[in-house]
């Protein structure tokens, strides 16, 4: 969940650092350091907050220094604090350390070294790192790659690490193990992150490294023995600038129809009413042998996953769930044969998911990934799947990655449905409307200004309710999760009929409600719904494509009508826009919300 960033070449390293964790500040913003090597000696520079707090504590004290390593870290073992942020050293300073991931047995290994006489400065699990790394040199390891792999053998847990040792500032050691490191080969220079984000600037050619992997790098290159050949990522350092927006969220909203239109490309088969999806690797008689489909995924993935397993059953008519993917390994799961598993994530890097994944895969089943981030962990480990196309994503809350999966959903269910009994008029049908969806979408955001007044009015709710039935569960599940995440205001999802059974208690005149309702056989009941919320004085946002009688709902959002299986994202893009006006109308900071980071890789 924090950044790392690497850099030995020809020119001063500290500004390619700050540049390069200022990208990767999305994934951990509550400390930030660096270290830079000159003259056998370590500059060592931490500051608490945001990067911007390290360029300052940097100043324009500059190190020469040609070589460092660099940190944004979100707390794990120890609260932020200046001596908890990375990088981490030895006794000496001679080595220093930037760690993504948690090391199990650091309580452990902090006794032992305390035991030892080592006087710890942190209360990190990283910390041990350097300590084990300057013992085994002193040992007689012949160099600091030796030294790394044999301080990795006493820890457990998951890394992605990059070491510097002072006294050999022409080198820097990186190793993986669950928290991704990738490698960008200059010219005459190298880089390495832990997100391509931060390399994009300098480089397009970069090295995956694998669980396990241990490379050395120097300004002619790296070496490593079982490194995978350079790859070219399609992304360049244009993807990360705001492009006019005030914040990411917002570029990222308004970038859904593009997003859209490059998962679609390519995808949809109007000959034969269907939908491809080559990346699956399945053949029309193993996808008539699929007997269920099992989404899963963690936060919005899984939300998207309960919306795809809904189109399923409806297109496919077969079985299909959505489940958390943090409990499945912990609940000892019953993996069937026949049903595909489809593991759901935008950064491809959610711990949860990967380990659900690899149970899976340890188990005999087929899993099949839906990712947006090429050459992430779960990516690679599932090997078959679907890319989103959806660009980088950077605001902490997902939006169009999100849209870009239930479209992916759908297209599976499309697939999976016309090798089965869905007709070639449905399919033709659906093929038509997802080919209309990124304008409908398009259409769906003229909204902003209605909801933004909206969101002045209810902002400052203490709580809210987002309801909905079958197609709108799930995205007002979502609505909710959004709302909670970027504006801190408390929100809670039922589906629709649950509330009499208890949660209308709390309706007041305090307590608004979002009420998703599609045009579809449910209308009446979702009206009976809000006149049930408006009789006990609860004000109702309704959020429709349907025809509903005037003055039911304080407010009303439309969108537009395209095909009721698509719905859920068409209904989905207000509720983005309630949330992110929302919280700008309670000043938050958007990209950034307090305590969260954009990809989990720490369980
Ligand atoms: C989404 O707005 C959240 N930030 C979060 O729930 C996220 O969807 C979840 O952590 C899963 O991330 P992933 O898609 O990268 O696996």
């Amino acid at each position: 969940m924090c950044g790392i960033v690497g850099y030995v070449g020809n020119r001063p390293a500290t500004k390619i650092l700050v540049e390069g964790l200022a990208r990767l500040e999305y994934r951990g913003y509550d400390s930030a350091g660096l270290a830079v090597a000159h003259r056998k000696a370590l500059r060592t520079t931490r500051a608490v907050g945001r990067v911007d707090d390290l360029r300052a504590a940097v100043g324009d004290d500059e190190s020469p220094g040609r070589t460092g390593i660099a940190h944004t870290r979100w707390a794990t073992h120890g609260e932020p604090s200046e001596r908890n942020a990375h990088p981490h050293t030895d006794a000496a300073g001679r080595i220093a350390v930037v760690h993504n991931g948690i090391l199990e047995n650091a309580d452990e290994l902090r006794a032992k070294l305390a035991a030892e006489g080592v006087a710890l400065r942190s209360d990190t699990d990283t910390e041990v790192l350097p300590h084990l790394v300057a013992r085994a040199l002193d040992g007689g390891s012949p160099s600091l790659e030796e030294a790394v792999r044999e301080a990795l053998r006493s820890v457990e847990g998951t890394y992605g690490l990059v070491v510097l040792d002072a006294r050999h500032p022409e080198e820097l050691v990186v190793a993986r193990n669950g928290s991704p490191i990738v490698l960008g080969l200059g010219d005459g220079e190298m880089f390495v992150a832990s997100d391509v984000a931060a390399l994009v600037r300098h480089t397009r050619q970069v090295v995956f490294l694998a669980d396990g992997e241990i490379a050395t790098l120097t300004a002619a290159g790296y070496e490593g023995s079982r490194l995978g050949p350079p790859t070219t990522v399609d992304m360049d350092d244009a993807d990360f600038d705001l492009d006019g927006h005030p914040d990411f969220l917002s570029k990222e909203i308004y970038e859904q129809p593009a997003a859209l239109q490059r998962m679609l490309a390519g995808r949809l088969d109007a000959r034969f009413a269907t939908a491809r999806l080559d990346g699956l690797h399945l053949d029309p008689r193993e996808l008539r042998g699929i007997r269920r489909v099992t989404f899963l995924g963690c936060g919005s993935a899984l939300y998207a996953g309960q919306i795809g397993a809904g189109l399923v059953e409806e297109l496919a008519r077969i079985p299909a769930d959505a489940e958390q993917a943090s409990e499945f390994r912990y609940r000892n799961p019953l993996v069937d044969p026949e049903t595909l598993y489809v593991a759901v994530s935008q950064s491809g890097e959610t711990i949860d998911t990967l380990a659900a994944v690899e149970e899976l895969q340890r188990k005999g089943g087929r899993v099949v990934g839906v990712v947006n981030v090429i050459g992430s962990a779960i990516a690679r480990q599932c090997g078959a799947g679907t890319f989103l196309h959806a660009g980088p994503e950077v605001s902490v809350a997902s939006t169009k990655a999100f849209s870009s999966m239930v479209t992916s959903f759908a297209l599976l269910a499309l697939l999976l449905g016309r090798v089965r009994d869905l007709s070639s008029a449905h399919g033709s049908r659906l093929v038509e409307g997802l080919r209309r969806l990124p304008d409908a979408v398009e259409t769906a955001l003229e909204s902003a200004d209605e909801v933004e007044a909206v969101a002045r009015r209810y902002a400052d709710a203490r709580s809210m309710f987002y309801l909905g039935r079958v197609r709108g569960a799930a995205v007002a599940r979502e609505g909710a999760q959004k709302l909670k995440e970027i504006s801190y205001v408390h929100a809670e999802a039922y589906a629709a009929a649950e509330l009499k059974h208890g949660p209308l208690a709390l309706i007041d005149a305090a307590m608004p409600s979002v009420v998703v309702i599609p045009d579809d056989e449910l209308l009446s009941k979702n009206i009976s719904t809000v006149e049930q919320i408006k009789a006990r004085g609860g004000p109702v946002i309704a959020v429709t494509n349907a025809e509903i009688p005037d003055g039911l709902a304080d407010a009303v959002i439309r969108v537009p009508r395209l095909e009721p299986e698509l719905d859920p994202i068409l209904l989905g893009v207000p509720l983005q826009l309630l949330a992110y006006h929302c919280a700008r109308a309670l000043g938050r900071d958007i990209d950034k919300p307090r305590n969260l980071a954009k990809s989990v890789t720490v369980e």
